[in-house]
């Protein structure tokens, strides 16, 4: 479970990112992280992986206890939660393959382990055939794959999506979303940012606004009575 008790986070510059977050995520949710550009979605990402900390207020995943978290534990929490960030960062020097083995090795994966899970995310995201090509010869949508392939190579428990159909037509954006699904459905939690109305209403899932840092709203969506 992921929870956060009175978070807000203020930058070095004085701007207030979040205020006063409180708010549980149960493990295997699907949740939406909706809210207008500049709203605090990518800073709740990067307080939930300890690329930043809280300036105060309480997170904690499971049994982690991220403001004290030492950070010599940081990288055991990182292969419990997958990040497709907005940006990829994807190295344009390496294939999809050699994106996908980098992280692992450095995690301590054999070489023969490492080769052995790249091809099961591959096979898993439907990009097998592109594992030889580097990333500027990919489609948008097959770039997303490929993040989210990287995202899953230590089976972590949670998947943070940040808006990763920013960028996509919309019948990509839908099998995006499908892909995500398919991986909520084995077990994964996830929580996917994104400003993609069309999405948000058709798929009936938890919504979680924002509004200028801070939480405006927290709804489970029906079906609408037509
Ligand atoms: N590293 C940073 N330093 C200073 N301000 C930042 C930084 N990152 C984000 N912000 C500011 O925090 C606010 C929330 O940004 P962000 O979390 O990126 O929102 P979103 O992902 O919803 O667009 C914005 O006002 C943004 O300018
Ligand atoms: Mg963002």
């Amino acid at each position: 479970m992921i929870k956060l008790e009175n978070v807000t986070k203020k930058y070095l510059t004085g701007n207030t990112a979040l205020s006063n977050i409180t708010l549980t995520i149960n493990r295997g949710d699907f949740v939406f992280l909706v809210g207008p550009s500049g709203s605090g979605k990518t800073t709740f990402f990067r307080l939930l992986t300890r690329q930043t900390i809280p300036t105060s207020g309480y997170i904690s995943i499971g049994d982690w206890d991220l403001v004290k978290l030492p950070n010599k534990k940081i990288p055991n929490l990182r292969k419990n939660i997958g990040v497709v960030f907005q940006d990829l960062k994807l190295l344009r020097d390496r294939t999809i393959y050699e994106n996908i083995m980098f992280p692992l090795e450095v995690g301590n994966f054999s070489p023969k382990d490492a080769a052995k899970r790249v091809q099961e995310v591959l096979e898993q995201v439907g990009i097998v055939e592109h594992k030889d090509k580097f990333p500027l010869q990919l489609s948008g949508g097959e770039l997303q794959r490929a993040a989210i392939a990287r995202a899953l190579a230590f089976s972590p428990e949670i998947i943070l999506a940040d808006e990763p159909t920013g960028n996509l037509d919309n019948a990509t954006s839908w099998e995006i979303v499908k892909l995500l699904q398919d991986i909520n459905s084995k077990g994964t939690t996830i929580i996917m940012a994104t400003h993609d109305t069309n999405i948000v209403d058709n798929l009936l899932k938890r919504v979680i606004t924002l509004e200028k840092g801070k939480l405006v709203k927290d709804e489970v969506r029906h079906a609408k009575h037509k």
